[in-house]
């Protein structure tokens, strides 16, 4: 059942073209440059609205801190993230014109459920984003957005990482065309970029080999640093989170910028520091904070595009560029990464110590 992969995992990560394919089917309509998701919001709501908020825990945050940029980006709206188990509905704002979306792939997790009945409680209109059908989520939300990842398995969120990123990013086309502040021309761009998604990502897969021999090389570290800027961001947040829960190795993400304020004190030449120096993400700036770790001994690992002159890094991993979706596409490698380390040191990876699928308490 594991389709000849020895863990679930990797058979979810290499499902991705497969994932975001069905999360794009039928939604990405380039001759109006729109896309169509099947939502309705009373009249004049998206237009009227000031602030959207995400709430989710883990990976699903993550994603959702990625959509939170693109939806600043493109809807000319103030998004933010809120970790679930944090959010407490700010009274001060207006509920009238406030969306709150939550992000959960399970559609159960408590800290969510709780932040979502908070929203619903001040009166805002919600939405719930999931991999669920029937799930409690979508029975609270107001209106339900679904990623079709198809089942995952693994207790490692992947796929539905990147189908939630995708799904996500369609809502902010969509929430910015209803607005008027994004161009058919440019959301024609946007679109072409999510569709070349799946291509980009199998592009990644089939270099799976060389991500391996890269964990063989540095699967004795101390700890793993990841960092990234604007939508690499979450994305070293995710690659790190991955690290940690299958390897039980040390790993942190950073701001890339955030490095020289306090963490390059880590630093030494067993901290191999990862990199996202991707289109879109401030590749030149990035690349000067690598350096800088460099300097200490660090051996660095980039994700790049040709962006920048990467010449002085120790390994790097090539994506296409696909704009605002290209840390998406580096992200795989990153996947890739966590799972050969662990796969190396004979991690249970599909069920990790401590750690459940669906976290139902609070
Ligand atoms: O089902 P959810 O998306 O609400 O789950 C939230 C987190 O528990 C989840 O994303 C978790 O961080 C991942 N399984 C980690 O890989």
């Amino acid at each position: 059942e594991k389709g000849g992969y020895d863990h679930y995992m990797l058979k979810e990560i290499h499902e991705q073209p497969t994932a975001l394919r069905q999360a794009l089917s039928g939604r990405v309509n380039l001759d109006d440059g729109t896309a169509d998701l099947d939502l309705e919001f009373p009249p004049g709501f998206l237009e009227s609205l000031e602030e959207i908020q995400l709430i989710a825990c883990g990976t699903s945050y993550y994603a959702a801190q990625y959509a939170a940029g693109l939806l600043e980006s493109v809807a000319d709206v103030r998004a933010s993230a809120q970790l679930a188990s944090e959010y407490t509905f700010n009274g001060g704002r207006d509920p009238w014109r406030t969306l709150t979306v939550a992000v959960t792939q399970s559609g159960e997790t408590a800290d969510t459920l709780s932040a979502l009945r908070r929203a619903n409680g001040a009166g805002v209109r919600t939405l719930a984003v999931t991999n669920t059908l029937g799930s409690t989520v979508t029975r609270e939300a107001n209106d339900s957005l679904f990623i079709r990842a198809g089942p995952e398995i693994g207790v490692a969120a992947t796929k539905t990482f990147a189908s939630q990123v995708t799904t996500l990013a369609l809502l902010s086309i969509f929430v910015a065309r209803e607005r008027g502040t994004l161009s058919a021309a440019d959301a024609r761009s946007a679109l072409a970029d999510l569709r070349g998604l799946p291509g980009a990502v199998q592009q990644v897969l089939d270099e799976a080999e060389t991500v391996r021999e890269a964990a063989e090389t540095y699967v004795d570290a101390s700890a793993y640093f990841f960092v990234g800027r604007t939508y690499g961001y979450p994305v070293a947040l995710e690659g790190a989170l991955k690290l940690k829960e299958i390897a039980y190795d040390h790993a942190e993400g950073f701001a890339a910028g955030e490095l020289k304020h306090g963490p390059l004190a880590l630093v030494t030449d067993e901290t191999p520091l990862l990199a996202v120096l991707t289109e879109g993400t401030r590749p030149a700036e990035t690349l000067n904070n690598v350096a800088e770790a460099q300097t200490r001994g660090s051996p660095a690992i980039g994700i790049v595009d040709g962006t920048v002159e990467t010449n002085a890094l120790d390994v790097t991993f090539e994506v296409p560029s696909l704009g605002t979706a290209t840390p998406l596409v580096a992200n795989v490698y990153l996947q890739l990464f966590a799972y050969y380390i662990a796969d190396l040191q004979g991690r249970p990876i599909d069920k990790p110590r401590n750690l459940a699928k669906s976290v139902t308490v609070e």
